[in-house]
């Protein structure tokens, strides 16, 4: 695998960092997304990854798109750029392993929209998150109205997206956006940390929990149940499964050990 603007480090057994390295604010160009599509697709057939931690680095996630891609002016433009965003952030979001942004600076448009992907954003205080494309006289593209109108409901993203102001921590916080608010020097550790507490679990099932939220909750309620009947199913399927309810009828409730099949 040839990665252009990041790379792949492996801290641990089981957890993977895609560290984005595109200087001097990760700008999400065409070659940077590919970078995220090949990773997250090498990542998929991996069976000894586990989890994985996207990290733009203790300056800045990511200022977002490259904003020097968006020409001509043309209908045909903004479809190929959101075309390259859908394609490298599906194979995010579709991830069969838990996926945590690890965000220190500017999360701004793509870049914010890159964390939305992922299952859980660990932020700093000092970070600034928000989708600016407004003062492009744009919208964001890559994901961000569908996913951010999920996660905070659709009256605070027409404020985020209306506005394009930049949110502190804290808010973002608040907001839901961030699911952990640190210190910076602390949020790669603190991802690392929870990384490994998640790949020592059952990341069989999780996948399965992953695949029943994540599907289910655009879904009217019968059709969610029916999709989580069939998880449920998958998930009997699995040695974690084997592991897991051998375990506790012999020993109890907490003694497993998994590994994460
Ligand atoms: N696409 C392309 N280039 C970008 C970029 C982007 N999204 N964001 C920043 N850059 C470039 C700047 O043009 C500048 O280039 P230069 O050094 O050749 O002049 C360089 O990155 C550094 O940016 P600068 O604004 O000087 O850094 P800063 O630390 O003062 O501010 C940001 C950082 C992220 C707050 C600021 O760059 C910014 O607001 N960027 C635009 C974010 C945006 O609108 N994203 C959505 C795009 S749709």
């Amino acid at each position: 695998m040839e990665l252009r603007h990041s790379r792949i480090e492996t801290p641990l057994d089981g957890v993977r960092v895609l560290r984005l390295d595109r200087k001097p604010v990760n700008a999400l160009s065409s070659a940077l997304l590919a970078d995220v599509q090949e990773a997250f697709t090498t990542f998929e057939k991996d069976e000894s990854v586990k989890v994985i931690i996207v990290y733009g680095g203790p300056m800045h996630f990511s200022a977002g798109a490259d904003v020097d891609g968006f020409t001509p002016r043309v209908a045909e433009t903004g479809r190929r750029v959101s075309n390259e965003f859908r394609a490298a952030l599906d194979t995010v979001a579709n991830s069969r392993c838990p996926t945590i942004a690890a965000i220190c600076g500017y999360a701004l448009g793509g870049g914010l929209e890159l964390a939305l992907a992922c299952d859980f954003r660990f932020g700093a205080q000092s970070s600034r998150i928000g989708f600016p494309e407004i003062q492009l006289g744009i919208i964001p593209g890559g994901g961000g109205t569908a996913r951010l109108a999920r996660l905070v409901g659709p009256a605070k993203a027409k404020h985020m997206i209306f506005t394009g102001r930049h949110i502190p921590g804290e808010e973002a916080y608040a907001l839901g956006i961030f699911d952990r608010l640190l210190p910076a020097d602390e949020i790669f550790p603190a991802a690392l940390s929870y990384a490994t507490e998640l790949s020592c679990g059952a990341v069989a099932a999780m996948t399965q929990a992953k695949r029943s939220i994540d599907g289910g909750i655009g879904l009217e309620m019968g059709a969610a149940l029916s999709l989580e009947t069939e998880c449920f199913a998958q998930v009997f399927t699995t040695q974690d499964a084997d592991t897991g309810i051998r375990s506790f009828l012999e020993n109890g409730p907490g003694k497993a050990v998994f590994e994460g099949r």
